[in-house]
C-alpha cells in the first residue's frame, strides 16, 4: 500500500443515522494529538488476535493515541492474510490510512504557531466525525441543499456558478453550530480546521499579524472546512477604539477572504452574537443559516439520541414529558443533563427515568407560570415517577391536589390512552 498525498476522499452520502450515533466523537479523526513518535506497544495479551485488536483500538481510541492506532492499524493489514479477512475488510481499513491522514498530518506539521505558546493556530480533524445534529426541519432543509450544492459543484462551475463558499451560522450557545460545521465537513468529505478567533485576534493582539494571513493561506490551499468559530470576535475588534489600526486591517484581510475563498473550501464563521457584526459583513457570506433553540420534537429525538449512545433507554411517554418540561433548553443542556441523569441513577441505583424526570422537572419546579400542557405533564411524572404525593405537587404548584390528580389523568389519557394501564406509569387518583 503506498501513501498518497490526496486530501479530499471520496464523498459519502449524507449519514443521518436514525439513532443520532456515530462511531466515533472526533476521537481517531483527530490528528491534533499524539503526533509523537512511538513505537505501539502491546500491553495485554488476549488469545484471540481480533479480541486482542479490538480492546487495543478501544484502549487507543481512549488515549486518543491516533499515531499509535495508525501503526496498529497498518499491522493489522500486514498481518492478516487474504483469506483471513474479508477484501472489503482490507480495503477500508486502507482506505483510512492511506493518504489523506498523511496529508492531514503534514498540514498539522507545517501549521503555523501561536508565537508565545507555540501552539498551533488551529486544529485539523482529518476524519472528523461526531453525533448527527438534530435541527429543526426549515434548518436541515438549508443544511441539506448546501451539502446538495457542493456535491453538485462540477455542473454548477460549468453553468458558470459557483457553489457556495462561505457559510454564517448563528444561534445560541449550544445549539448545535459546531457539530453542524463538524458534520458538514464529513458529509463532504473534507478535513475541519478549527479556529477559535477570539482567542487568536488577542493573541495577536500587538503582533505582526502575520500569523493570522499565513493560517488563512493554508486553509486556503487545502481544501477543507474551515471553522472560524467566535466569529463576532470580529466585529467587536472592529468597534474596539483603543485598537492601534493593526486589528482592523486583519479584520478587513478576513473579510476580503470571504468574497475570494476557493470553490474547493467551505469556509464557515460561527457566531451567538450575530446582531454585532456590520450588516456589510453578514452580506459576504453566502449563506446565513440561523440555529434556533430546539422545539418539543427536537428536544424528544435529542433525549432519545442522548440516552442511547449512553446505551440506556426510557418509556416514550416520560422522555416527551421531559422534552415538555425542557423547554427553553439547548441540544447543550440537554445533553449534560441526561448524563448527569445517568450518573445519577447508576449511583443511586434508581431507573434513569426516574432521575431523568427529577432533573428535568427541577427547573420547572421554580418556574410559576407554567402553561396547561406543561402543567399536566408536571403532574403526571412527578406524582408516577417521583413518588411525590398529589399534596406536595399541589403546593409545589400553587393548586389543589384535585387538580393535581385531574391534569395528571388528562395527561396520561392524552399522552397515550393505550398505555395508560402499563405498570410502569400508574395514572394517579
Ligand atoms: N442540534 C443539536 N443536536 C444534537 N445535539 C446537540 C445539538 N446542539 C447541541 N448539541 C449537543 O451539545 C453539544 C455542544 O454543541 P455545539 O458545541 O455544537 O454547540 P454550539 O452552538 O457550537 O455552542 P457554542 O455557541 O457554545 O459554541 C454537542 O456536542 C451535542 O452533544
Ligand atoms: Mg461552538
Amino acid at each position: 500500500m503506498t501513501a498518497g498525498c490526496e486530501v479530499v476522499r471520496q464523498r459519502p452520502n449524507i449519514t443521518r443515522p436514525a439513532t443520532n450515533v456515530s462511531p466515533m466523537s472526533g476521537g481517531l479523526g483527530s490528528v491534533s494529538r499524539g503526533m509523537a513518535r512511538k513505537r505501539y506497544q502491546r500491553p495485554v495479551s488476549l488469545e484471540d488476535p481480533a479480541e486482542q485488536a479490538i480492546v487495543e483500538l478501544v484502549r487507543l481510541g481512549l488515549e486518543r493515541d491516533t499515531t499509535s492506532i495508525s501503526q496498529l492499524a497498518r499491522q493489522l493489514l500486514r498481518r492478516q492474510s487474504s483469506t483471513d479477512r474479508s477484501p472489503a475488510f482490507r480495503e477500508a481499513l486502507g482506505s483510512l490510512l492511506v493518504g489523506r491522514n498523511d496529508a492531514v498530518r503534514a498540514a498539522q506539521r507545517s501549521m503555523p504557531v501561536e508565537p508565545e505558546s507555540q501552539l498551533p493556530l488551529a486544529l485539523i480533524e482529518g476524519d472528523p466525525r461526531g453525533p448527527v445534529p438534530i435541527l429543526r426541519s426549515s434548518e436541515q432543509a438549508q443544511i441539506d441543499a448546501l451539502i446538495e450544492q457542493r456535491e453538485q459543484a462540477r455542473q454548477l462551475l460549468d453553468a458558470g456558478l459557483e457553489p457556495p463558499k462561505t457559510l454564517l451560522l448563528s444561534g445560541p450557545p449550544g445549539v448545535g453550530k459546531t457539530m453542524t460545521a463538524r458534520f458538514l465537513a464529513h458529509n463532504l468529505g473534507l478535513p475541519l480546521l478549527t479556529v477559535e478567533l477570539a482567542a487568536l485576534m488577542s493573541s495577536l493582539l500587538g503582533k505582526t499579524g502575520q500569523n493570522l494571513r499565513q493560517l488563512l493561506d493554508h486553509a486556503r490551499a487545502m481544501p477543507c472546512v474551515l471553522l472560524l468559530d467566535e466569529f463576532d470576535a470580529v466585529a467587536k475588534r472592529r468597534d474596539d477604539q483603543t485598537d492601534i489600526g493593526e486589528l482592523k486591517r486583519l479584520v478587513n484581510v478576513l473579510l476580503l477572504e470571504l468574497e475570494r475563498w476557493p470553490a474547493s473550501g467551505l469556509l464557515v464563521a460561527a457566531t451567538n452574537h450575530p446582531h454585532l457584526l456590520d450588516p456589510a459583513v453578514g452580506r459576504r457570506f453566502d449563506l446565513s443559516i440561523s440555529l434556533t433553540l430546539p422545539a418539543q420534537r427536537e428536544r424528544r429525538a435529542m433525549l432519545d439520541a442522548t440516552l442511547s449512545r449512553l446505551g440506556l433507554g426510557a418509556d416514550a411517554r416520560i422522555t416527551d414529558a421531559c422534552a415538555l418540561a425542557l423547554e427553553g433548553a439547548s441540544g447543550a443542556d440537554i445533553e449534560r443533563l441526561v448524563s448527569a441523569a445517568a450518573r445519577q441513577a447508576v449511583l443511586a441505583g434508581t431507573p434513569v427515568e426516574t432521575s431523568l424526570a427529577d432533573l428535568a422537572l427541577a427547573s420547572l419546579r421554580t418556574e410559576g407560570d407554567l402553561d396547561l400542557e406543561r402543567r399536566s405533564a408536571f403532574c403526571a411524572l412527578a406524582t408516577s415517577q417521583l413518588g411525590m404525593t398529589q399534596r406536595a405537587v399541589a403546593d409545589l404548584l400553587g393548586i389543589s391536589h384535585p387538580t393535581v390528580a385531574k391534569l395528571a389523568r388528562r395527561w396520561h389519557a392524552e399522552s397515550a390512552p393505550d398505555l395508560a394501564s402499563r405498570e410502569k406509569l400508574p395514572v394517579p387518583g
